[in-house]
């Protein structure tokens, strides 16, 4: 079928519904076009936390559509994929949270969203890589802080606390396997242009960078930044949304694999199917869902 015809179908069906669309910036281009709300995780999770629409369709990856069914446990929330999930959310378990809690008695735990609801219910706080450094410096009692599952991000917001950032070791593999040497080859290739990058990237390339940020941060910067071309160090959706913003521009990514594949997998079909049948509904146990809500409620406050 085409585009045009799935995206007028999509956008009928969530007004019968009365939901909304919810997207990322790594979906698909064509997604992306008929969103609601096109944003980063930050941004997406307190929509979620504030639309006032019954159904909430997701088109995210499943900790994404998780968080939205936490924040709001009324609402009905659709993950048109539910194997669309993150292979970073999935590198620490409970019982091994629970282990590293014994090892660190004294370390507050901030868990990155990109985590499961079970590890965020076993966590003081959430944060995003758009609010990190704040949530780690708004703990006041705490000097020690257990920072999971994202080892880079962890490393990264070290640098701007005096607290001790005990970092787990999980990372984002379309964000950590981007190396120095791509970038040395990218910058050769584009003499001049800025570099900018995600804190799920590794140390060494976030040295290089010229400007480090949020998924919505690297699109700002890119917006404002007088350069013509820009090199980017993050998944290479965020295109979408730069071209339409400065389409004189040019935005070239650091290597050829910065697609994210599950959030790609999500297509118009997968939302229209969905929406029509109500299927795929993403439900989270009271037992988990309170606790983690107390820690994603305690970053949204901050925000
Ligand atoms: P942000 O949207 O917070 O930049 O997160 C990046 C990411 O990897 C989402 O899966
Ligand atoms: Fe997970 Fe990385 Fe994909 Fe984000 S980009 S969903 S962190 S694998």
């Amino acid at each position: 079928m085409e585009i045009a015809t799935l995206q007028n179908e999509i956008r009928k069906l969530l007004r019968e519904r009365n939901a909304i669309l919810i997207v990322h910036y790594y979906e698909r281009e064509e997604i992306q076009a008929i969103a609601d709300i096109l944003g980063d995780s930050l941004a997406l999770n307190i929509e979620a936390a504030r639309t006032e629409a019954e159904v909430i369709v997701f088109a995210g990856v499943h900790f994404m559509a998780e968080s939205a069914a936490i924040v709001s446990p009324e609402k009905t929330v659709l993950l048109p994929r539910l194997d669309a999930g993150c292979p970073l959310a999935d590198r620490i378990t409970p019982d091994q949270l629970a282990q590293a809690r014994k090892e660190h008695p004294d370390a507050a735990v901030v868990s990155y969203v990109n985590s499961t609801a079970a590890i965020k219910a076993g966590s003081d706080i959430c944060c995003t890589s758009a609010n990190a450094v704040k949530v780690v410096n708004s703990l006041m009692e705490a000097q020690e802080i257990l920072m999971i599952p994202d080892g880079n991000l962890a490393r990264y917001t070290a640098g701007f606390t005096d607290k001790k950032i005990i970092p787990w070791n999980g990372y984002c593999p379309v964000h950590h396997f981007l190396t120095p040497e791509d970038v040395v080859r990218t910058k050769a290739l584009h003499p001049g242009a800025p570099f900018a990058a995600h804190p799920e990237c590794r140390t060494e390339v976030l040295m290089m960078a010229d400007f480090v940020g949020s998924t919505a941060g690297i699109i700002r910067f890119a917006a404002k930044s007088p350069a013509r071309e820009i090199i980017l160090g993050t998944e290479e959706g965020v295109i979408v949304k730069m071209k339409k913003e400065s389409p004189d521009k040019t935005f070239i990514p650091a290597s050829g694999n910065l697609a994210c594949r599950t959030m790609k997998l999500t297509t118009l079909e997968d939302i229209r199917d969905a929406l029509r049948e109500m299927k795929n509904v993403i439900r989270v146990t009271e037992e988990i869902r309170v606790p983690a809500k107390r820690a994603l409620d305690r970053m949204l406050a901050l925000s």
